[in-house]
């Protein structure tokens, strides 16, 4: 039964239906994203997180141009099926590589870093590893990975928040956390995030005051 499902959200992912379009397209063949595209990854997110994302798109709470029509051709079963698909392909990113080789104690200048990993308290606002986990790495369903989408979807989603152009999501988390950002701290945490995997791969991630 599972696996019939995975199936059938596999073959809409890589050849699409109709008008909506195969998903692989955009989102790469093992919906790994694309960084220059600035597609975000959907391979090992929460399936419900996927799937209310869709919903989200097809009912015009979350705003954007290329993924609404997509979502709104799209049967409440086929929705189902590409979440279950996504969520059990292997995100791309290395979970052990992450959390082996965190940057918990940056130093305050890197701002990004500290911002993800201390928050701004001055200001409300909580380190997003409380939720996202170390390493922006995800946790369970609610939570999606931050670690290695693009830095420009990620800036995006936060200005959406701010201006009202994505469903806030469970009690309004990321709505009021991203009302509390400025320019400077939205721009230097999505920095921090995009570059996270690859940063750890090549070990330059930077090493603060322990
Ligand atoms: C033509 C390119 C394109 C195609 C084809 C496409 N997408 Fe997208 N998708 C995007 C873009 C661009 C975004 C980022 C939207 C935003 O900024 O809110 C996105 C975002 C998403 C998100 C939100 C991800 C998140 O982390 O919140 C989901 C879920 C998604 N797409 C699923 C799908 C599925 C399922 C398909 C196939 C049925 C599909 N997409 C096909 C371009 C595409
Ligand atoms: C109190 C918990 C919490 C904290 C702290 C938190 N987040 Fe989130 N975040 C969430 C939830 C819940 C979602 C899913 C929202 C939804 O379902 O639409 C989310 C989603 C996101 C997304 C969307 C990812 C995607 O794939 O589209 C981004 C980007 C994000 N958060 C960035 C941040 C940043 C940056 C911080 C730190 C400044 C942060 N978050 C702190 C709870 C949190």
């Amino acid at each position: 039964m599972a696996d019939e499902l995975v199936e059938q959200g596999k073959a809409l992912a890589t050849s699409g239906s109709g008008s909506v379009l195969a998903c692989a397209t955009c989102h790469g063949a093992q919906g790994e994203g694309n960084a220059a595209g600035g597609f975000p990854f959907l391979a090992g997110q929460g399936a419900n997180y996927l799937a209310e994302q869709l919903e989200h798109f097809a009912s015009g709470k979350r705003s954007n141009p290329i993924m609404q029509p997509i979502a709104k051709a799209m049967t409440p079963e086929q929705i189902k099926a590409v979440s279950a698909y996504f969520t059990q392909l292997p995100a791309p990113l290395d979970k052990n590589m992450l959390s082996a080789h965190l940057d918990l104690y940056p130093a305050q200048e890197q701002l990004g870093a500290w911002i993800a990993n201390r928050g701004d308290w001055n200001n409300n606002i909580p380190a997003c590893i409380q939720c996202h986990g170390p390493g922006g790495v995800g946790v369970g369903d609610a939570f999606p990975a931050l670690a290695g989408l693009p830095a420009a979807y990620i800036t995006e989603q936060l200005k959406a928040w701010r201006d009202g152009k994505r469903d806030p999501g469970p009690l309004a988390l990321m709505g009021e956390i991203a009302k509390r950002m400025n320019d400077e701290q939205i721009s230097a945490t999505s920095d921090y995030f995009a570059k996270l995997p690859a940063n750890l791969k090549n070990q330059t991630v930077t090493e603060g005051a322990k």
